[in-house]
């Protein structure tokens, strides 16, 4: 563990990595990664094979969903607090059992493994994870097996997202094999039984997954291969067309009772956006919601997920909600947390840092966001999490 996690654990103070940055300055050193969303963007966009980049940052329709999680941050301020005397801020939070050091998570990414320059991005993912005890939910659409993306966490969080197959054999063994592997809990996504309507990656007919890509949790799992007559590795074009097959349930709520019975760790369904969605889940006796609408690549339906927030939070009635989609600063997560989250994800934020940085572009990209929101708890004086409630927000009218 490096010392930065070390010291993070034991008192995080976050803001800290722009006096480094600043020290550096007076050496003549300029950072190495870029500081800014729209920098890290643009480097990215550089540094990635135009078909993953397209996957990466593509969405859905004509993204306008995709823009308006971005934009609807916007829609929010947050008033400045004085004489708070901030000097210190606990960003900790309990959540399902653990103490996390921030309410930030890595979100799950299929095919982060390729946004790799080495094609192993699960690997430097965990490693990134693990070195900041940022908890990282890890997808089921992986480069690498579920195992070995938890051995390379060490001793990070990890959340194992299942994308629930038709094959209830094989969901039972996805979610055995995490537990086994000492994830903390499975996060269910409920979005992406079919795949929406990518205009991008439809240009170019480009699916990684059709074309073997990040397959690895299904190719290594037994109840998958003894559905195939002849190995992965023996007849690839098989495999998939079998993966093709079984990847996408369309579950409904009375699914709900069969996947609770997978676990003894906690359910969290990721997708939530209705009040009514979050109180029916949390009679189903989930342990966790998660609202998201995917960043925008599923539905161009046309609704923010942070506007769908406080309806979530509002019904969940005290379980915990995690959130993300559009999250690209600390400010960001400041506002999301205001409006009731208890944890906020990155998603394409970190996918960028790892294309143009490998595992320390990661890390920077969780520093920056981090650092940025110690410092507007800082300046803006709320020491607490639990002073960053709705009221500390005021709706901008002028956007
Ligand atoms: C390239 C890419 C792949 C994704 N793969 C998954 C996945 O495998 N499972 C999942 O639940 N969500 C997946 N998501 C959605 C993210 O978990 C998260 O909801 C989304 O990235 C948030 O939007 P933002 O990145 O624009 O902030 C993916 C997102 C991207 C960009």
């Amino acid at each position: 563990m490096s010392a930065y996690a070390e010291e993070s654990r034991v008192h995080p103070s976050y803001g800290t990595y722009q006096n480094e940055i600043y020290l550096d300055g007076l050496r003549g050193e300029i950072p190495k990664y870029p500081i800014t969303f729209a920098g890290l963007e643009a480097a990215a966009e550089r540094a990635l094979p135009p078909s993953v980049w397209s996957y990466v940052a593509g969405g859905a329709g004509d993204e306008f969903t995709q823009r308006a999680n971005v934009d609807a941050f916007a829609g929010w301020g947050l008033f400045p607090r004085m004489l708070v005397g901030a000097a210190e801020r606990d960003l900790s939070v309990e959540l399902f059992g653990t103490r996390w050091p921030a309410p930030v998570f890595l979100a799950p990414i299929g095919v982060i493994g390729l946004c790799a320059q080495d094609g192993h991005g699960d690997l430097a993912t965990a490693r990134a994870a693990g070195r900041l005890g940022v908890p990282m939910v890890a997808s089921t659409l992986s480069v690498d097996p579920l195992e070995q993306v938890g051995t390379e966490l060490g001793e990070g969080l990890g959340f194992f997202q299942l994308y629930t197959p038709t094959d209830r054999e094989l969901a039972e063994s996805l979610v055995h094999r995490a537990q086994a592997a000492g994830y903390r809990g499975i996060v269910v996504t409920l979005d992406t039984w079919i795949t929406g309507w990518r205009p991008r990656d439809l240009a170019t007919g480009n699916f990684p997954q059709l074309r073997g890509h990040a397959l690895a949790n299904y190719f290594s799992d037994p109840v998958f291969r003894s559905r195939l007559a002849r190995s992965p590795q023996e007849d690839p074009a098989t495999a998939v067309l079998t993966w093709a097959s079984l990847f996408g349930n369309p579950l409904t709520w009375d699914d709900l009772t069969w996947l609770r019975s997978l676990t003894t760790l906690p359910l969290i369904l990721k997708g939530i956006c209705h009040s009514e969605d979050a109180r029916r889940a949390r009679d189903h006796g989930v342990d966790g919601l998660y609202c998201s609408n995917h960043g925008g690549r599923q539905a161009n339906g046309g609704l923010a997920a942070l506007d769908a927030l406080p309806g979530v939070v509002e019904a969940a009635d005290g379980l915990p909600v995690l959130f993300d989609s559009g999250v690209r600063s600390g400010a960001d997560v400041i506002k999301a947390l205001a409006l009731g989250a208890s944890a906020v994800g990155v998603g394409r934020p970190y996918a960028y840092g790892l294309a143009v940085g490998g595992e320390d572009g990661i890390v920077h990209v969780l520093r920056s966001i981090l650092a940025e929101a110690d410092l507007i708890m800082a300046v803006d004086g709320y020491p607490s999490l639990a002073d960053l409630t709705p009221k500390a927000l005021h709706r901008n009218e002028r956007r």
